[in-house]
């Protein structure tokens, strides 16, 4: 059986893979693209495919895949970039890797909320730039969290851990799902929200925590963000094209709201200039899920999802 990886992957699931009589083809480390990722698959018949976000699986790209393809395993927990239906019309499994980055996306999130609130990248700036030539009282100031409400727009795996460490930090939570989240309310003193407006005017912080689909593309535009409370900080790490960046940047260039902190882009890898330019907000390069534990568990997850379907069984994490 044969296996191609399209990104060289950490950890040792390549030598998981190949101690199962597994052939395996890792790409090289550049991103592939579309073209050739279609040239690859229609040059030789693979039984299994790891694929990155990165990676657009749409339906061109699945017409491409030969019919002894069985499972297509993203090493995200996102899937936006598979047109899963048609994968599996094809009868190929889509898996993905949840609960494993839960913990680390929750502490970079709140990594950027505390960075934007305390502005410490503006000072680290200041301070390398050799501008630091004394105390001052009224020199970066920031923003305080305690007391403060922290909104949570998307209240699943990575939302509710957000939500825990707000509660820690001695925040309100409010937040906005489809449905309550009783397992959150019984943990934490969490007040369901019956619209994502609600949760825009109430609260200091609001956190982005949705997949990306047809109906949360630029759910929260230029309406919602104007709801918003002019102390508050917007942050992201779910999928860049929930927010509508060009709204986002006006607001934050008018300064309508204290700051964002985004860790997903519209049109990554691009971020527009005018973002890059404004004081106001903390960008991260889509790395939330980054921590070397994280990263080396969702490759034995997109290996295990693999070897699962190669060997008749069902997968551990089917999307
Ligand atoms: C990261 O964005 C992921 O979906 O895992
Ligand atoms: C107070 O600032 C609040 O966020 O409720």
């Amino acid at each position: 059986m044969k296996v191609l990886i399209t990104h060289s992957i950490p950890g040792n699931g390549v030598s998981l893979l190949r101690g199962h009589n597994i052939e395996v083809r890792v790409l090289e480390k550049k991103k592939v693209r579309k073209g050739d990722l279609i040239a690859t698959l229609k040059k030789e018949a693979y039984d299994g495919m790891i694929s990155l976000l990165t990676d657009t699986i749409d339906e061109e790209v699945l017409s491409a895949v030969g019919s002894q393809m069985k499972v297509i395993a993203n090493y995200a927990v996102g899937f936006n970039n598979i047109a899963v239906k048609k994968a599996k019309e094809q009868g190929i499994v889509v898996t993905n890797t949840p609960g494993v980055l839960t913990e680390t996306v929750a502490e970079h999130t709140f990594a950027l909320i505390l960075a934007v609130a305390t502005r410490v990248v503006e000072a680290d700036a200041f301070v390398r730039a050799k501008q630091f030539t004394g105390w001052e009282p009224e020199l970066l100031l920031g923003v305080d969290l305690l007391g403060k409400t922290l909104g949570i727009i998307g209240a699943g795996r990575i939302g509710s851990r957000v939500a825990e460490i707000g509660n820690a930090f001695g925040m309100e939570v409010v937040y906005h799902d489809m449905q309550k989240n009783k397992a959150l309310e019984e943990k934490i003193d969490a007040e369901y929200c019956g619209s994502p407006d609600e949760v825009l005017r109430r609260s200091a912080v609001v956190s982005v925590h949705l997949p990306l689909t047809d109906t949360t593309y630029h759910c929260i535009d230029a309406q919602k963000l104007s709801l918003m409370r002019s102390d508050a900080i917007l942050v992201n790490t779910s999928r860049g094209p929930v927010i509508d960046e060009k709204a986002l940047i006006s607001t934050l260039r008018q300064r309508k709201i204290f700051g964002a902190g985004l860790d997903v882009f519209e049109h990554e890898p691009a971020v527009p200039a005018a973002l890059r330019k404004l004081p106001n907000v903390v960008l991260t390069p889509h790395t939330a899920s980054a921590s070397i534990a994280t990263r080396g568990e969702m490759a034995k997850i997109a290996v295990e999802n693999v070897l699962a379907v190669l060997h008749g069984g069902k997968a551990p994490n089917e999307v």
